[in-house]
């Protein structure tokens, strides 16, 4: 059966969690494959919201195995949080159907601190990171140094990697003036998240290779955005891990043929937290009805989200990037107290019009958006689940962006709950099997 990979067409807060959940019922399995707890993915479930980090968005679907693949880092405080969050809420969540792999790595106490000076140094120019460690724990990896969640399980292995460790970050400690790290309370604390987290620890690579080969279907799912992947973002203003297709198979340890389909998630309109260039944006009062009505505020940080409109020319970018077969179009129901929306055709620089996305900063900080104004759709898609009854102005700004992007839109979301969606007819054909889908969703 199909496997499909779901991701972010923009810079994160797309509405992946709402997406994959409303998906899973087709799904036998759902995978994530890099990001740690920056990610913040919303499920409304009859009007209770639950979001979730690191934890897949399929858990909230009995029977359905969840998987957290090697390209990950994961902080096993806010692991068992998670999970003991989820079942407070009476999601059974146990090593039946919950597993991490056993090469993911693990965020440390220095990682956040050394996040901090890093943010600090950069003064002006400071990425507004999440300040969970996440990059840190990537430039371990990178460098070699990283403690991965098997070494958790491996009493003489995690004391040795935490030592050395211990002693080369108290020389970046001490040249910051900030107190040493004692190396001895670490190895306590993180063996004992070890024998918690014991059970989930697995070869996930295997597990899945066993599941695709027994004819099971996987969904895959991304964090963070495609324009925040560390090699096709705007970097250096990313995250630190591949948030595009690529990094499915690296992050969890499948071969690009296990992947059938991609599906990119792609908000009506354009958000932005932290730092970094934003052609679309609005810095007016459109800029904060959009962000009132959308409820913009980070679901990890609560930040307020920068806010801005559609810009065609990063989601054809995206969308060609991660071989986007479908959009699901999300939140198109924000901008309907708006009599006309604009959508960004092209960047105007140095006299010239660019169609293909420069992702470099000092280019896009310096583009003028060409813009094309439609028509708005007053107060008609807001909770719309027929595509028959969708007005003719929004099925208009739906033609021109797949025009703009080059892909075809399968989905459209028009609320936070499931049954706030159009599935276009046809739409997801050869990608999802709509009649699990329909079996599933009536349990
Ligand atoms: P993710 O990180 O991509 O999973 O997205 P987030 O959960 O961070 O942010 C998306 C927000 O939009 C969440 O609060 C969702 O509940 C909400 N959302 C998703 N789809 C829709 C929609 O179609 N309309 C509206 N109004 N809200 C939506
Ligand atoms: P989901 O999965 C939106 C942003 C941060 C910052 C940059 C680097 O919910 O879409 P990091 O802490 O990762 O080193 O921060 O990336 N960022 C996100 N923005 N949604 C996310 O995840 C994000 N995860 C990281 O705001 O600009
Ligand atoms: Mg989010």
């Amino acid at each position: 059966m199909a496997n499909l990979l779901v991701l972010g067409t923009q810079w994160g807060d797309e509405g992946k969690g709402k997406v994959v959940d409303l998906l899973t019922p087709a799904f036998d399995a759902v995978a994530r494959y890099q990001g740690g707890h920056n990610a913040g993915h919303t499920v409304h479930v009859r009007g209770k919201k639950i979001v979730l980090h690191l934890i897949p968005s399929g858990i909230l679907h009995a029977g359905k195995l969840c998987l957290i693949g090697n390209g990950l880092v994961v902080s096993p405080s806010a692991f068992l949080k998670e999970i003991s969050d989820l079942i407070r809420l009476e999601v059974v969540v146990d090593p039946s159907r919950l597993a991490l792999s056993r090469n993911a790595h693990i965020i440390m106490p220095w990682h956040p601190v050394l996040e901090r000076i890093s943010e600090e140094s950069r003064g002006e120019k400071k990425i507004g990171t999440t300040c969970r460690g996440i990059g840190p724990a990537y430039e371990d990896k990178a460098a070699r140094w990283g403690v991965r969640a098997g070494d958790l399980l491996e009493p003489a292995v995690l004391r040795d990697k935490i030592v050395e460790n211990v002693a080369a970050k108290n020389r970046v400690f001490q040249a910051f003036g900030l107190p040493a790290l004692e190396a001895e309370p670490i190895v306590d604390e993180y063996a004992s998240w070890g024998e918690k987290m014991a059970p989930y620890i697995r070869d996930v690579s295997e597990l899945l290779h066993g599941l695709i080969k027994g004819g099971k279907s996987v969904l895959f799912e991304g964090a963070q955005g495609t324009l925040l992947d560390i090699d096709h973002g705007t970097y250096p203003y990313v995250t630190s891990s591949n948030s595009t297709a690529g990094g499915a198979c690296t992050g969890l340890g499948v071969g690009p043929k296990a992947i059938h389909g991609v599906l990119g998630i792609t908000k009506a309109y354009t958000t932005r937290v932290g730092g970094g260039p934003f052609p679309t944006e609005l810095v007016d009062e459109r800029g904060e009805r959009i962000a009132a009505r959308g409820d913009e505020f980070g679901a990890t940080t609560g930040r307020p989200r920068r806010c801005g409109w559609f810009d065609a020319v990063a989601v054809r970018y995206t969308c060609r990037i991660n071989g986007a077969d479908r959009i699901a179009l999300t939140k198109p129901d924000v901008l309907e107290e708006f009599s006309e929306v604009l959508v960004c055709t092209g960047y105007r620089y140095k006299g010239e019009v660019l169609k293909v996305f420069p992702p470099e900063p000092w280019i896009l900080e310096k583009v003028t958006p060409v813009w094309r104004t439609l028509p708005g759709w007053k107060n008609s898609v807001h909770g719309a689940s027929d595509a028959g009854a969708l007005p003719r102005s929004f099925r208009d700004y739906v033609r021109l962006i797949e025009d703009l992007v080059e892909t075809r839109v399968a989905i459209i979301s028009t609320g936070v709950e499931r049954e706030e969606t159009v599935f276009v007819p046809g739409g997801l054909r050869g990608l999802v099997d709509l009649r699990k889908l329909r079996r599933g969703r009536s349990v």
